[in-house]
């Protein structure tokens, strides 16, 4: 592995994680996009995955998910002792992987409560709405409002609540403050915190690098779907070099 800034060498093989992802090479079709990447997290961590346009977050995300597309060619991926490599999405989904995506899909002509109790179908049932409404009271206020008019960081705080309305281990969040204004950004980071505390993992994968770091415990930065860096995300804040080379900031 190619990787000058990787202060905490990956030692997964020896000393599993919660959550520790070992080599995985996954590809689109015949493009090679993540290619052979690396990292563990800790039991109740926030992770931030940074990196330029293209690097490979997302893919990563969807990797650890488990989803169809991409292919998860080679490596493995393990969460609380379970092979989450050899599992399909509804499977790790079962075992606690929850992946809010970009677009937050909220699920139109329901209300907040409607998408929140859909969300509890699916067993094993996490927070109760009434849990989830102490957390996000917006979203309390606006329970019988179409998800679909809710703001963009109504929306997605709906996307959380309804991944808590699981039981969830890991939150995989895919640019959760984007288009969103640093007021509504830090509401959300201080839910984010209160959602560790409560012994959730989390990555996230942020455009906003400095808010991301900010909240993050550890950071691990792609380039070209490989890790250049792992470690502290207060080293990435006071690194200009680091910053410069691979996140543009
Ligand atoms: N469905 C797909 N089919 C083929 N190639 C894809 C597909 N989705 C993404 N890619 C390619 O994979 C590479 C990594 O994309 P990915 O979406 O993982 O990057 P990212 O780091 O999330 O970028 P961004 O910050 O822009 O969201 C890019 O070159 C992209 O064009
Ligand atoms: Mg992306």
């Amino acid at each position: 592995m190619n990787a000058p800034f990787n202060k905490h060498a990956n030692n997964a093989a020896t000393h599993p994680a919660f959550l520790s992802i070992w080599d995985i090479h996954a590809y689109y079709g015949e493009s090679y996009i993540v290619q052979g990447i690396s990292f563990n997290i800790h039991e109740g961590e926030i992770l931030a995955l940074l990196g330029r346009n293209g690097a490979g977050k997302t893919t990563t995300l969807r990797t650890i998910a488990r989803m169809d597309n991409p292919e998860l060619q080679r490596g493995e991926i393990w969460l609380d002792h379970q092979p989450l490599h050899q599992m399909k999405s509804y499977q790790a989904s079962a075992h606690g992987i929850a992946l809010v995506p970009e677009d937050r899909c909220i699920i139109p002509g329901l209300t907040v409560e409607e998408n929140l109790k859909l969300a509890q179908i699916a067993p094993p049932m996490g927070w109760s709405i009434e849990r989830v409404y102490d957390l996000f009271p917006r979203l309390r206020e606006r329970r019988k409002q179409d998800g679909i008019t809710l703001s963009g960081g109504e929306q997605q705080m709906l996307a959380i609540a309804r991944a808590l309305c699981r039981d969830i281990k890991v939150l995989l969040l895919d640019e959760p403050y984007e288009g969103l204004a640093p007021v509504i950004v830090q509401e959300i980071a201080k839910t984010l915190g209160i959602i560790r505390d409560q012994g959730i993992t989390t990555v996230i994968v942020e455009q906003n690098a400095v808010a991301a770091l900010k909240l993050a415990d550890r950071a691990v930065i792609l380039d070209s779907g490989m890790v250049v860096y792992d470690g502290s995300a207060e080293e990435v804040l006071n690194n200009e070099k680091l910053r410069a080379e691979y996140l543009a900031i």
